[in-house]
């Protein structure tokens, strides 16, 4: 995978606490499809997957925007106090694991909060296609609602915008929403785990391949050890290996740790990447997106553990 050299152009706070940065090289960027990403290597040597939020019609520049985390895991936290304009970031080409899939007739787009990114480049592709479409942009207010005026201007009747105050019962009704599905329309979602859950669960008699989902970056409390959590011990069938992964540490930190190469996207169970070969043990299963039959063989290595008293042995 080709290796970017960005400069950070510009840094605009859009909301208090979301910050958008303006990448640019020295030429032309390798060209990009809406909800597509970027891997980068930060100051401080950790990787994060940002989505692009801008026009992927545009070459010059990719644009990403950062929420604080309040438990941020160390990346929010550098992007909002350390990096700086005309600092030099290393990404990945964008990689796209979210498209749009333009055979579609209606395309519902659903977001929330910081999930707003790779939805709003979605729009611009959208709207350039005149296709039909609209946007749900969930909130808690307005003041934390990134590019609501753009997309207000943007997007007019097309964009439907919930905001709940922190209650959940005053947002978006999922289920109602997507009670009817029109005809060929497709569903895009991304933010928390529980709006993802709740799209997954409202559209769970949609045709396979019609609900397209993300998490956003940093919904970290989902994925953070729980404190029942004990050490237990992989083998590594093929390596002849066996490691013990221990209660704050994932498989996928253990096995990288040990020099092992995983791909990896979300790591936080949603994006189905990081998926390893399970010969036996019987696995705490954490992801969203495995069936109960690839559960029987298959483990997402980034959230998900070993039942008490099991090892699991992988096919690495
Ligand atoms: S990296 Fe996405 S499921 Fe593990």
């Amino acid at each position: 995978m080709s290796v970017l050299n960005l400069e950070v152009k510009r840094l605009t706070a859009v909301t208090p606490s979301i910050r958008e940065i303006e990448l640019t090289a020295d030429g032309a960027l390798p060209a990009f499809t809406a909800g597509a990403h970027i891997d980068v290597t930060l100051g401080n040597g950790i990787e994060r997957s940002y989505s692009l939020l801008n026009d992927p019609a545009e070459t010059h520049r990719y644009v990403i925007a950062v929420l604080r985390e309040v438990d941020s895991r160390g990346g929010s936290t550098w992007v909002h106090d350390s990096l700086r304009e005309g600092d030099r970031l290393v990404s990945t080409a964008p990689i796209n694991n979210f498209q749009i899939d333009e055979a579609g007739e209606t395309h519902l787009l659903i977001a929330g909060g910081i999930g707003i990114t790779p939805l709003k480049s979605m729009s611009h592709r959208l709207l350039a296609r005149g296709a039909n479409f609209s946007l749900h942009y969930c909130a808690r207010d307005r003041a934390r609602a990134a590019y609501l005026d753009e997309l207000t201007s943007a997007l007019g009747e097309r964009l439907t915008v919930h905001l709940d105050g922190g209650d959940i019962a005053r947002g978006l009704d999922v289920s109602a929403l997507l009670s009817k599905r029109a005809a060929a329309a497709h569903v895009y979602v991304c933010g928390p785990a529980g709006l993802i859950r709740a799209v997954r669960e409202a559209a769970r008699d949609w045709p396979k391949g019609t609900v397209h989902y993300e998490l956003f970056r940093g919904d970290e409390a989902d994925v953070a050890p729980r404190s029942s959590d004990r050490a237990f011990e992989i083998t590594l069938a093929r390596a002849g290996k066996t490691l013990t992964v221990p209660p704050d540490k994932s498989i996928l930190e253990v096995l990288r740790a040990n020099g092992i190469k995983i791909k990896t996207l979300c790591k936080e169970g949603v994006c189905g990447t990081c998926r390893v070969g399970l010969l036996s043990g019987k696995a705490d299963h954490r992801d969203e997106v495995l069936t109960d039959a690839q559960r029987e063989h298959e483990i997402q290595v980034c959230v998900s553990r070993a039942l008490p008293d099991e090892t699991l042995v992988l096919d690495l």
